[in-house]
């Protein structure tokens, strides 16, 4: 595939979920009366969480989901990509704080502290679940790649993301922010 091909298929997701996005704030305020209606704890768990099965995604490719009507990027990431998050000094994070929901607050942006670990790999660091949302003004990243350091890049102001998902480069503060996940069973990731 070239470079041109896959800008281009960057661009249409970008242009997917920013459609998408407008359409579910319709959507989701026509549904509301009827969600209303039903078992309060039924309601509240199908809007908290949800099952992503990741068994097709292979190295170096990653899903977008939705999630509480934002995308979720899940990506299992290359060793050369993960090598490229470890090497990088944490003094030249601009934003130095893991965002992970699943840590402590202050945890250091190492890369260990932004992947989520796999049941009987944690060591391995290949998965990054991270929501999909620029930490500058809320668009939606491109991936795959994208971006002066490898990872994603936001084309509304020039945003780039490293392959750890974290700023380093463009107006956006902060590290793009790593939601509640855990892995269930060794292909199913639980969000929420
Ligand atoms: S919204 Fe991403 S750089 Fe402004």
């Amino acid at each position: 595939m070239s470079h041109a091909d896959d800008h281009e298929g960057s661009r249409r997701d970008f242009l997917y979920y920013t459609t998408a996005g407008a359409g579910a704030v319709v959507a989701g305020a026509a549904v509301w009366p009827l969600v209303n209606q039903m078992n309060p704890s039924a309601d509240v768990q199908a809007l908290s969480s949800i099952l992503v099965d990741v068994s097709g995604v292979e190295p170096g490719t990653q899903i977008t989901v939705k999630w509480l009507g934002k995308p979720v990027f899940i990506r299992r990431r290359t060793q050369e990509e993960i090598d490229a998050a470890r090497d990088t000094p944490l003094a030249d994070l601009p934003d130095p704080d893991a965002r992970n929901a699943n840590l402590s607050t202050g945890a250091e942006a190492t890369d260990i502290n932004r992947a989520l670990p796999q049941p009987g790999d944690e060591n391995a660091e290949q998965w990054l679940v991270m929501m999909g949302v620029c930490t500058h003004l809320g668009c939606v990243p491109l991936g795959d790649g994208a971006g002066d350091f490898g990872g994603w890049f936001c084309p509304c102001h020039g945003s780039h993301y490293d392959t750890a998902g974290r700023i380093r480069k463009g107006p956006a503060p902060e590290n793009l922010p790593v939601p509640v996940a855990a892995f269930q069973d060794e292909s199913t990731i639980k969000l929420g």
